[in-house]
């Protein structure tokens, strides 16, 4: 049998488990019977419900830390590397997250190659290389090539926003548009960027364990659409029944008088919104369509993306899947 076929007897273990992402792949593993080791800095942020459930073990760790890898990692067949430790309130206290994505990373294949660890799926960002890219994508790319250099076989799935409750991108979107009928917006407005719905991202994510042909290899996934930032956020207000906003370019905006204004005017604090808004300068398209020969799925139409947000939420914005 290929060792790269996961079977109903492996264990995956799952990083990053209460954020944005993992947060919903989780029960998404679980609906689907695989057995689900998760790290977690905090087991205290894990419901009962989760915590109690004969499908999933919990394991107290941290990455950067280097702090109870190899235990959360031993007897494991596929581990999906979903972290980030962008969350910083403070902009100048946040400007390290690039150098901690980068330890974390390398603990981590460290800890890999000591349990001789089969499979690793990664979470990353689109964006091409070269000195324009932003440091957040950049940032990205480093982890990849990272996990990529590990003797485990590393799936990397690359991406642009994912639209959904509680993403970072998302409730940066959302709220400048539900807030701001008018908007002044730097340069950035006509670049192209392939949001993508969550559940197409869990979709993808979960089909890379299903299909062993995707391990070492690096795929795009992206949504129907291609938009300018523009369009998108016209179409997040047509998706919301608002009137279309009124957008104007100001030369003069830099990412870091945006990211203070961004910050004034919604609960995004300036920390995470620089480094997202740096990045729009970079197109943020897919390069290659080969996920759709692996793991053929019907996109999800971005308003119908918008739409499935807000018809999921509970608690209002910023709600995650823990
Ligand atoms: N959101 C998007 O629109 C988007 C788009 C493209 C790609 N992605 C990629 O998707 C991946 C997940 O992003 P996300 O939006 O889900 O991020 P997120 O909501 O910020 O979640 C990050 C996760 O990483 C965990 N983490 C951070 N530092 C850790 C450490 N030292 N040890 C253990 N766990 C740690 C966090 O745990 P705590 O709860 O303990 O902080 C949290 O569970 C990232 O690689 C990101 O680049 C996201």
């Amino acid at each position: 049998m290929n060792p790269l076929e996961f079977t109903p007897e492996d264990r995956v273990l799952l990083v990053g488990a209460t954020g944005f992402v993992g947060g919903r792949l989780l029960p998404e593993l679980l609906r689907k019977g695989v057995r689900t080791r998760i790290l977690v800095r905090n087991p205290d942020r894990v419901p009962t419900e989760i915590s109690s459930s004969p499908m999933v073990e919990v394991s107290e760790g941290d990455v950067l830390e280097n702090r109870g890898l190899t235990e959360a990692l031993e007897g494991i067949h596929t581990a999906y590397y979903l972290v980030h430790s962008m969350g910083g309130k403070s902009l100048f206290r946040n400007l390290e997250y690039a150098n901690r994505d980068v330890k974390a990373a390398r603990n981590f294949v460290k800890a890999a190659e000591r349990v001789g660890l089969r499979r690793i799926i990664y979470l990353g960002a689109l964006g091409e290389a070269g000195k324009e890219l932003s440091e957040h994508l950049k940032s990205r790319a480093e982890v990849a090539t990272i996990l990529t250099s590990a003797s485990a076989k590393t799936t990397v799935l690359r991406a642009a926003i994912i639209i959904g409750a509680g993403g970072a991108s998302f409730e940066m979107l959302r709220y400048l548009v539900e807030r701001l009928p008018i908007m002044g917006c730097p340069r950035w407005i006509e670049t192209r960027i392939q949001p993508i719905a969550i559940q197409d991202v869990l979709a993808y994510l979960s089909g890379c364990l299903e299909h062993p042909e995707t391990a070492g290899k690096t795929l795009d996934i992206g949504g129907p659409e291609i938009l300018t930032y523009r369009e998108m956020m016209q179409q997040y207000a047509a998706a919301r029944n608002l009137a279309p906003r009124i957008i104007f370019r100001v030369p003069f905006l830099t990412p870091l008088l945006s990211a203070y204004w961004v910050d004034l005017v919604t609960p995004i604090p300036s920390g995470v919104a620089h480094p997202l808004i740096e990045g729009l300068k970079n197109e943020v398209v897919c390069r290659n369509h080969e996920i759709e020969v692996y793991i053929p799925i019907t996109k999800t139409p971005f308003r119908d993306a918008v739409r499935i947000a807000f018809s999921e939420e509970k608690e209002g914005p910023g709600v995650t899947g823990f």
